[in-house]
C-alpha cells in the first residue's frame, strides 16, 4: 500500500559534464510526507521524474522497498503523479478523467465505485459531470488528485500543484493535501520552490541547491538549526539578517564579533558555542540574525543574553498586524548570490576582482558558482553605486534598503530617519564560517529537536 524510496548516490546529467542532480541520497520512510524544496531549477523536478521512472538514472540507485528499481517501467512502480499544470484531458468530464487511469489499468472493471468513493473523500461529486474547461483552476487540481488518489497508488509525487493557484485557494488545498496523504497513510514526495509551503507541509524538508542536497530535517530542524547559510537564507520570512563580521578574541578582554560600525559583545561567561568561535578569531564570518532575534528596546530594558545596538530607520513595511523595519546599523550585508538573482551572471565576478582586487568571499563565490555547489554567500555595500551594471545587476527582487530587518507591533510609532536602540538576543545568534558553513550554533551539539 505504503513505500519506501530510497536514493543512494544519484545523479544525472542532461548534458555531458552538467549535473542537474549530483550524488543525492536520500531515504523516505513509508507513509512519509517529504517535501522537495528549492529554487527553480535546482533539480527538483529531475529528482522526482526520476522517482517516477520518467527520466533515466545516469549513476547511482534507486530502491523501492528494499528492491533495486533503476530499471523498473514507470507502470510497475505504482506511483501516481500530480503536476502543476493540472493535466486533464480536455474532452473528458470529471468522471471520465478519473477513472481513466483505472480502465487502462484493469480493463472490464468497472472504474464507478472507486471513481464515486474517491469524488466523495475530495467533496467533488457535483462535478464529476463538468469538462475541464468548465471548471475553476481549484477545482481542475481537485480532479487531478482524484485521479490520483482513485488508483489507490503506493506513493504519490506532487510537482508544484498549486503553484498555479491564487493564495487564498493554495492555502486551502494544501490543509487538503496534507489531511488526505496522511488519511491514506501513502508516502508522498512533494515538490515546491515555496519555503512556508514546505515547512507548513512536509514531515522532512529536503532542500536541494544546485542539484545537490543541502539538508533534510523536519521543518523545526530546517529553520532552528540549518546547516549553512544557504539554508538559513532560503528558509524563513522575513528573510534572516546576513551581517558580515570580523570575530575579535583578545586573550584578556571580552570578545566580541564586529559588524562594521558597531559590534555584538559576547556576554561572559561565554556559553560554549560562543566559545568554539574563538578559533574563528581575526576571522571573517557571516553573522545571522533571524527578525525573532532582534526586538526595538532601549539598553536598560536588556534581558540577560541580549545585548545592544543601534538602526537607523530606513524604510517601514507595514503588514496589517505587523510592522518590518528596515534598518541601517552601518554594516555590510552578506548576500547568497542565488538567492538574490536568479543565476550568478558570468563575467561579473571577474570584472570585480579587477576593480576590488577581489575578497576571499568573492573568490570562494566564483569557486562555487563554478562548482554549482558548495555553500558560499558574499557581501556588496549596500547602496554602492556599480559603474558598470551588467546582466547580473538584473536582480530577482530588487535589494530592500538597511542591512537589518526587525519585526514590530504596528503600535510603535517609527519613522523614516529614526534613530532606534535594538536589542539583540545571543541565544539566537547564527555564525557562518566564510564557506557558508554554521559554526554557531555549534554543529556537534545535538539539541533534541526532531521529534
Ligand atoms: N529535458 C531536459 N533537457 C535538458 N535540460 C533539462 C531538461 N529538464 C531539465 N533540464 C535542466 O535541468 C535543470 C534542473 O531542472 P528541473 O529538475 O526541472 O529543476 P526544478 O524542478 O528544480 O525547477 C535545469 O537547469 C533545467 O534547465
Ligand atoms: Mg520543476
Amino acid at each position: 500500500m505504503t513505500r519506501a524510496i530510497s536514493l543512494h548516490d544519484v545523479s544525472k546529467a542532461y548534458t555531458r559534464g552538467t549535473r542537474v542532480v549530483d550524488r543525492l541520497s536520500l531515504d523516505i520512510a513509508p507513509g512519509e510526507f517529504l517535501v522537495l524544496l528549492g529554487p527553480s531549477g535546482c533539480g527538483k523536478s529531475t529528482v522526482l521524474r526520476m522517482i517516477a521512472g520518467l527520466e533515466d538514472i545516469d549513476e547511482g540507485r534507486l530502491f523501492l522497498d528494499g528492491e533495486y528499481g533503476n530499471d523498473l517501467p514507470p507502470s510497475d512502480r505504482d506511483m501516481a503523479m500530480v503536476f502543476q499544470n493540472f493535466a486533464l484531458y480536455p474532452s473528458m468530464t470529471g468522471r471520465d478523467n478519473i477513472g481513466f487511469p483505472l480502465r487502462i489499468e484493469a480493463p472490464g472493471t468497472d472504474p464507478a465505485p472507486r471513481v464515486d468513493a474517491t469524488a466523495r473523500m475530495l467533496g467533488i461529486e457535483d462535478l464529476l459531470d463538468r469538462f475541464p474547461a468548465q471548471l475553476s483552476g481549484g477545482e481542475r487540481q481537485r480532479v487531478a488528485m482524484g485521479r490520483a488518489i482513485a488508483r489507490h497508488p503506493s506513493a504519490f509525487l506532487m510537482d508544484e500543484p498549486l503553484s498555479n493557484l491564487d493564495a487564498k485557494l493554495r492555502n486551502h488545498l494544501r490543509a487538503e493535501i496534507s489531511q488526505l496523504t496522511r488519511e491514506l497513510g501513502v508516502t508522498t514526495v512533494y515538490v515546491t520552490h515555496d519555503q512556508s509551503e514546505a515547512m507548513s507541509l512536509g514531515d522532512r524538508v529536503a532542500v536541494l541547491r544546485g542539484g545537490v542536497l543541502q539538508q533534510v530535517g523536519s521543518p523545526r530542524t530546517v529553520y532552528a538549526l540549518p546547516e549553512n547559510v544557504f539554508v538559513a537564507a532560503f528558509i524563513g520570512t522575513p528573510r534572516i539578517n546576513l551581517l558580515r563580521g570580523l570575530v575579535r578574541a583578545p586573550l584578556d578582554g571580552a570578545m566580541t564579533i564586529s559588524l562594521g560600525k558597531q559590534f555584538l559583545r559576547l556576554p561572559e561567561p561565554l556559553s560554549l558555542d560562543h566559545q568554539l568561535l574563538r578559533v574563528q578569531q581575526g576571522r571573517e564570518v557571516i553573522v545571522g540574525l533571524r527578525s525573532e532575534a532582534v526586538r526595538i528596546a532601549k539598553p536598560a530594558a536588556a534581558r540577560t543574553g541580549e545585548v545592544a545596538l543601534t538602526g537607523l530607520v530606513e524604510h517601514l513595511e507595514f503588514q496589517g498586524h505587523e510592522v518590518l523595519v528596515h534598518f541601517d546599523t552601518g554594516s555590510r550585508p552578506a548576500l547568497v548570490p542565488e538567492l538574490e538573482a536568479p543565476r550568478p551572471a558570468p563575467g561579473r565576478p571577474a570584472r570585480r576582482r579587477r576593480r576590488e582586487g577581489g575578497t576571499v568571499l568573492e573568490r570562494l563565490r566564483e569557486r562555487a558558482g563554478a562548482l554549482r555547489a558548495g555553500p558560499v554567500a558574499t557581501a556588496e555595500a549596500p547602496g554602492r553605486p556599480d559603474p558598470d551594471p551588467g546582466p547580473a545587476t538584473a536582480t530577482a527582487e530588487p535589494r530592500l534598503p538597511g542591512d537589518l530587518i526587525v519585526r514590530t507591533t504596528p503600535d510603535i510609532r517609527l519613522r523614516h530617519g529614526m534613530q532606534v536602540p535594538l536589542l539583540v538576543d545571543l541565544a539566537h545568534l547564527f555564525v557562518f564560517d566564510q564557506h557558508g558553513r554554521r559554526i554557531c550554533p555549534s554543529p556537534d551539539r545535538l539539541p533534541d529537536l526532531e521529534e
